[in-house]
């Protein structure tokens, strides 16, 4: 039972971690209260005190086989004991080979060219770095500028989140680059009034190639997309404009960047949801997170055959690609990425979550009659709410109120996990969940939702009822 295997001075771990700065962290608060996880098993983890937590989130987007698999952790102990590292510059290690090959046997089209990274983040950032690369060593020095949208997340380097469109995340940073542009979020829940989903796809995919005409093609290297923008608050966009936005893309040739960090590996059902999702053969795929269902960091940069053999051809003896990091295909990350991929075969994962994805949109949908849940939206098993202050008006209810938040709280007392975005909830469970496990949560959920939704009342903020 993993609950007995935590064994911790609560206290004397929070005391500690007053020196971890966390990741947004906010500097000046001093609640220090969020929950220390010491253990986890399957779909759950389990809090300091042993309390058992159906793990909504899936750590972040990323333990998509469950907690605890022995056969990962096995496979990356005896991998370290076999050979713990060695240089990727200088030599190639037999787990980092199978695993290429592995992931070019699952990625769609030409995509057979892996090049690893430590994270979602630095896989971004060298497709980037790649795409420049590629122009330059074609000649093209021009053609460098980079298009990406509102609401997207790409990560945290200064380059990936140069791309990221989260307006709230530039307050106190600079992320401006000259060379980057940005496009309508593809947000159909916050599409204009009197629109309709086909004519907003419409609008949307004439507004990149507007984009593209007005910067120059000349001089657009890469359009940068999450199939599902994920921390944007899984915003799904209209059926087809993945598509029309590639063809846009070819048109002017454009460098297409599928970012699946999220969608990758199971969420949507399949190991990339690019093209049996979404009908696309991107240029590039970017792959992290469910990669190792988040045992230990590795991310890879999938790149077609196309852009490999033109790059190879155009300069004789060789162009050098000057990016690469210390542990780039670090042999123990990539003994877990195969252990993985083994379990998902094993235990069906791809198929559960095809199954059940469906099955907890469906369940999520049920919580449409609550006054305060304004949109409802995901695919596979992703899925959001978005809490407003009025179905009417759609108006989302702002950061002041910490409605995710108070969601999570509450969701958390009754035996659930969720992520707060601002008024958002996102789930994305492990994709060993089952259904039982769904009704749980959505009945958490609704739950958690009704005593906020009165919490707020309390505080005048609104009527819910
Ligand atoms: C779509 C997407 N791309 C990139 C990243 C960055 O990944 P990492 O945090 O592993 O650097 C994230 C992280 O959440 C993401 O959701």
């Amino acid at each position: 039972m993993a609950s007995n295997l935590i064994d911790m001075d609560l206290e004397a771990v929070r005391k500690m971690d007053a020196h971890v700065v966390h990741p947004w962290e906010s500097f000046g608060d001093t609640s220090n209260n969020k929950t220390i996880i010491g253990a986890g098993h399957g779909a759950y983890v389990y809090d300091a005190e042993g309390n058992r937590l159906l793990d909504g989130p899936g750590g972040m987007w990323c333990v998509n086989a469950g907690h605890g698999r022995k056969e990962i952790v096995t496979a990356m102990n005896e991998q370290a004991m076999r050979l713990s590292y060695t240089s990727p510059w200088s030599h190639p290690t037999e787990p980092a080979a199978r695993l290429a090959e592995r992931l070019a046997s699952v990625a769609p089209g030409d995509l057979n060219n892996v090049f690893y990274a430590t994270g979602g983040s630095t896989a971004v950032d060298s497709a980037l770095r790649f795409v420049m690369f590629y122009n330059n060593v074609l000649g093209r020095d021009q053609k460098k500028h980079i298009i990406s949208r509102e609401d997207a997340y790409h990560g945290s380097t200064f380059l990936s989140a140069a791309v990221s469109g989260k307006s709230r995340d530039k307050n106190w940073l600079d992320t401006r680059l000259d060379t980057v542009h940005f496009i309508s979020s593809p947000n159909p829940y916050r599409r204009p009034d009197g629109v309709t989903v086909d004519q907003f796809r419409e609008k949307l995919v004439l507004e990149l190639e507007d984009k593209i005409l007005e910067v120059g093609a000349n001089k657009v290297a890469a359009f940068i997309a999450e199939p599902i923008l994920a921390s944007g608050g899984v915003i799904v966009p209209p059926e087809g404009y993945h598509a029309a936005c590639l063809e846009v893309c070819r048109r002017h040739n454009v460098v297409y960047i599928s970012d699946e960090v999220v969608t990758g590996f199971g969420r949507l059902g399949h190991w990339y949801a690019s093209e049996p999702v979404f009908d696309i053969t991107p240029d590039i795929i970017i792959s992290a997170k469910g990669l190792t269902s988040g045992y230990v960091p590795l991310a890879a940069m999938i790149i077609s055959d196309r852009l490999i053999d033109e790059v190879s051809q155009s300069v004789e003896g060789g162009a050098v690609f000057s990016n690469g990091f210390t542990y780039s295909g670090h042999p123990v990350a990539c003994a877990a990425a195969l252990a993985n991929m083994d379990v998902f075969e094993s235990d069906g994962l791809l198929e559960n979550a095809r199954t059940l994805g469906p099955y907890m949109q469906s369940q999520l949908q049920s919580l449409a009659d609550l006054p305060i849940v304004g949109d409802i939206r995901g695919r596979g098993l992703m899925g959001c709410l978005e809490c407003v202050v009025s179905k009417e008006s759609k108006q989302p209810l702002d950061l002041d109120y910490a409605v995710g938040s108070r969601i999570d709280k509450y969701c958390q007392q009754l035996g659930l996990l969720v992520r707060p975005l601002i008024n958002m909830c996102v789930m994305s469970p492990p994709l060993c969940i089952t259904t039982e496990q769904i009704d749980d949560m959505v009945k958490i959920l609704r739950e958690g939702i009704s005593r906020t939704m009165d919490d707020l009342e309390r505080e005048g903020v609104g009527r819910f009822s």
